[in-house]
């Protein structure tokens, strides 16, 4: 069956085409980094208008690639949600009105669980549920059990910033480009992780759940008392941002892995192409089966979206064209 995917929940309109859940026939990806640079963040209207333009010729591009018509479709998955309304819409009522032309069935599909769904693409193996799934991106932190594919129990999440967030605005604060974390890492590399004493927050009777605003905070207050702020002393903010962030996250994956009982992991989102983190959990649990996304599927891409759309449609059937509808926020 070859699924069409498109996603457009935030700041990057992409299409795929992939063949039964797991054989990647295609993926174009277009990114709006060049727009929202300048602003050290997403604008949502911004997005919004670049979707438009930018969605066709995304699909056409995607089917060029592998070599198909429109009329090799058999499903269209579409992210959505959780995202940003105008950016859903674009996507959503692009696909609706494709499934309509093409008489073929849509499923809407869950943009945090296609993050998941990432990392089990193209492995030649399959996860030991319960598992633990960590996603971390730019709009999102969650730790959740995976009890199988398509069950899943939220075990906590970010009360405020996310922590792809928290460094892009770590960056905005030090002058690096948008997005902050490819920056952040590569500074942090040559800085001193220990140089300032920087927390990320804790939430009272909720201790699987994230706090980062007031890190971001603690590095604001920490450089805006430094006059001259030199390189190195920038590399060593960094560093010791990162390193907190990072402590924080993987005391919290062992509190989430120690109360659902498991040694297996499924990681998703940007954030975890940061070869430090990764370095960071390999070490603290060796012996675990941990399941990391490809770099090209780690941040947004419409191929999670497709792939997973194929199992969605399998279990549940195709969703109802004329309800589906774009949400800011959904529910896993
Ligand atoms: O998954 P994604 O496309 O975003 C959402 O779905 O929201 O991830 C983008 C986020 C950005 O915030 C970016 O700064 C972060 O992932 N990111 C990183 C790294 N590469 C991308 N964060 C830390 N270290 C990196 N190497
Ligand atoms: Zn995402």
């Amino acid at each position: 069956m070859i699924v069409l995917g498109i996603e457009s929940t935030c700041d990057e309109t992409a299409a795929a085409l992939v063949e039964d859940g797991q054989k990647i026939l295609s993926e174009s990806v277009s990114s709006q980094i060049d727009l929202h640079q300048i602003y050290g963040g997403v604008v949502p209207e911004l997005a919004c208008r670049r979707h438009m333009e930018v969605i066709l010729p995304t699909i056409q591009e995607a089917l060029k690639k592998a070599d198909l018509s429109l009329q090799s479709v058999d499903l269209i998955a579409v992210a959505h949600g959780p995202g940003l309304v105008g950016p859903l819409f674009v996507g959503v009522q692009t696909a609706k009105g494709l499934a309509l032309a093409l008489n073929v069935p849509i499923v809407g599909v869950h943009h945090v669980e296609a993050h998941l769904y990432a990392a089990l693409m193209q492995k030649n193996k399959n996860p030991s549920f319960p598992a633990l799934g960590v996603v971390l991106s730019g709009g999102h932190a969650h730790l959740l059990q995976v009890n199988a594919l398509g069950s899943y129990e939220m075990l906590g999440t970010t009360v405020d910033d996310a922590l792809g967030e928290a460094f892009d605005k770590v960056a905005k604060l030090l002058g690096l480009p948008y997005p902050g974390g490819p920056p952040v890492e590569k500074l942090a590399r040559k800085g001193n992780p220990l140089a300032f004493p920087l927390k990320a927050g804790t939430c009272k009777g909720f201790p699987l759940n994230f706090s980062f605003s007031g890190l971001k905070t603690g590095v604001l207050y920490t450089y805006q008392k430094e006059l001259n702020p030199t390189e190195s002393y920038k590399a060593d903010l960094c560093a010791s941002f990162q390193h907190a962030a990072f402590k924080d996250v993987i005391h919290k994956i062992k509190l989430a892995a120690r109360q659902i009982d498991t040694r297996c992991f499924i990681f998703g989102g940007g954030v975890t192409q940061n070869t430090t983190l990764k370095e960071l959990i390999e070490q603290e649990f060796p012996g675990y089966e941990l399941f990391w996304p490809s770099a090209s599927l780690s941040t947004d891409n419409a191929t999670m979206i497709a792939g997973l759309g194929y199992h969605v449609f399998k279990s549940k059937g195709a969703s109802d064209i004329v309800a589906l509808e774009p949400k800011t926020r959904i529910k896993l």
